[in-house]
């Protein structure tokens, strides 16, 4: 098939490289010419596992082509992916211009009929503006010109992308016609989709919410046990054996439970604000929502919170030694990263951060410059020298079983804040370590 995709975020990069692996020639389209350059000389400007190595392997085959040139993509194929995305507006509601843009750019160039694809996360309601804006731009040409616009969200998670789009546990297909989308989408879809149908068929604005809804349990999942991990640090349990408890019974299950310093990255937060502007637009009080997001603000807060308390207060001129800067592990991502809201509130209260990542480090150079108060350090070593405390914030493999004994002396306290619960409490303290964690007993007061 002859597919184009418009956007070469995450989301596009992924889907039009994964397309292209299984024999289709795609055409992946942004507008910015500087990526699209570095893209061309196979230089990719995220880091996901195994996706550098499968873009060079299909350009090289001449499958996978990389543009700016937005008519020429959109005459090339009959399959127009939207995989633009989709910024908070300063109110959460989700910011559509970029989506409408691509819109109109294809009722602008189209001359036979296209089947527009959805997979930027969207508000209920998207679709019919795609549609709105392809007619108005045609209209305008005074061009007749069928064309079906589909949802189809895409579920893939950073650090897990291709597996997640190559091996999907289910592919949403949104469509008011589906006699003509079926057939396509099946076939579209058929290299991922071997072994047991996963195509659920829906109406379109069930497939939009579809993805918001995915998002929003989710992000539940994980403020309802940072609020328990709350309640268990203040009456001396252990939510890592609440967690094995309740993760055992399969209607509960063991993802997503794990409690931390709080959830980030580009779609949970985005995605839980945008349902509840969506809500507030319709006059739905969306309670669960709203303490979702008001959980999850608290919770980016308290590995501050814990520091702060641990040294009463008097942070002017500590070093924190900050172990990972991603939102998670396997990406350089570092939208609503928890390491953030930690950063920022140390250098309010004048305290000095030596960070270390294996992947993020660039990113935060970009986003924060050059300044005095934020050392990035080669190694996870050469942040520890001569800090106050260890703060881990991403609970990246390597720093999992580390040399505590090196830690310990290179340290001036024996002192570890870790958002991510990675060490054995009883173990750090027989070390002579003083370890705060998540909802591990130790009882604090805020
Ligand atoms: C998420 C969804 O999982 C994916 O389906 C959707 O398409 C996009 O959003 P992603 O943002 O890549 O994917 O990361 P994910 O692995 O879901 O983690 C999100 C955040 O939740 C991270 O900050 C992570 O640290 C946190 N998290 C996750 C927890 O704090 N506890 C958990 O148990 C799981």
């Amino acid at each position: 098939m002859r597919i184009s995709v418009f956007g070469s975020g995450y989301v596009g990069l992924v889907t039009g490289t994964c397309f292209a692996e299984v024999g289709n020639h795609v055409w992946c389209v942004d507008v910015d010419a500087q990526k699209v350059a570095s893209l061309q000389q196979g230089k990719v400007p995220i880091h996901e596992p195994g996706l550098a190595a499968l873009v060079t392997t299909n350009m090289a085959m001449g499958r996978l082509q990389f543009t700016t040139d937005a008519a020429q993509a959109v005459k090339q194929s009959e399959i127009q992916c939207i995989a633009v995305g989709t910024p908070p507006d300063e109110d959460g509601s989700a910011d559509l211009q970029y989506v409408l843009q691509v819109a109109h750019t294809i009722g602008q160039q189209m001359t036979d009929y296209k089947v527009i694809i959805d997979k930027s996360t969207v508000p209920v309601g998207t679709a019919d503006k795609v549609r709105e804006t392809i007619q108005a731009a045609l209209n305008t040409r005074g061009v007749g010109c069928d064309f079906d616009v589909v949802s189809n969200p895409e579920f893939l998670k950073e650090g897990a992308a291709l597996e997640d789009f190559t091996r999907p546990d289910r592919i949403v297909i949104g469509t008011d016609n589906p006699d003509k989308i079926i057939p396509i989408m099946r076939e579209l879809y058929a290299p991922f989709n071997r072994n047991h149908n996963k195509l659920i068929v829906m109406d379109i604005r069930s497939a939009e919410l579809t993805k918001y809804a995915a998002n929003a349990i989710l992000a539940t999942k994980i403020s309802f046990m940072n609020e328990i991990a709350l309640i268990a640090e203040q009456v001396g349990a252990d939510i890592e054996q609440i967690r094995l408890g309740i993760g055992s019974d399969p209607r509960i299950g063991f993802h997503f439970i794990y409690p931390g310093c709080g959830y980030g990255g580009s779609c949970f937060p985005k995605d839980v604000q945008a349902l509840i502007y969506t809500a507030q637009q319709l006059g739905i009080n969306t309670r669960i929502l709203n303490a979702v997001e008001a959980v999850n603000q608290q919770q980016q807060q308290i590995l501050f919170q814990k520091i702060n308390n641990h040294f009463q207060g008097q942070l002017q001129g500590r070093c924190l030694a900050l172990w990972g800067l991603a939102f998670k592990p396997d990406t350089d991502d570092i939208r609503e990263a928890p390491s953030r809201k930690l950063m920022e509130a140390l250098w309010k209260h004048g305290a000095l951060v030596q960070a270390y990542d294996p992947e993020a480090m660039p990113e935060t150079r970009r986003l924060y410059g050059e300044r005095t108060d934020l050392l990035l350090c080669d190694t996870p070593e050469a942040a520890l020298q001569n800090a106050d405390a260890l703060v881990i914030v991403t609970e990246w493999k390597l720093f999992r079983s580390p040399n505590f004994d090196f830690i310990k002396a290179h340290l001036k306290h024996p002192v570890i804040f870790d958002g991510r619960n990675l060490y054995d409490p009883q173990r750090l303290r027989n070390r002579g370590f003083t370890y705060y964690a998540i909802g591990r007993g130790e009882k604090i007061s805020y």
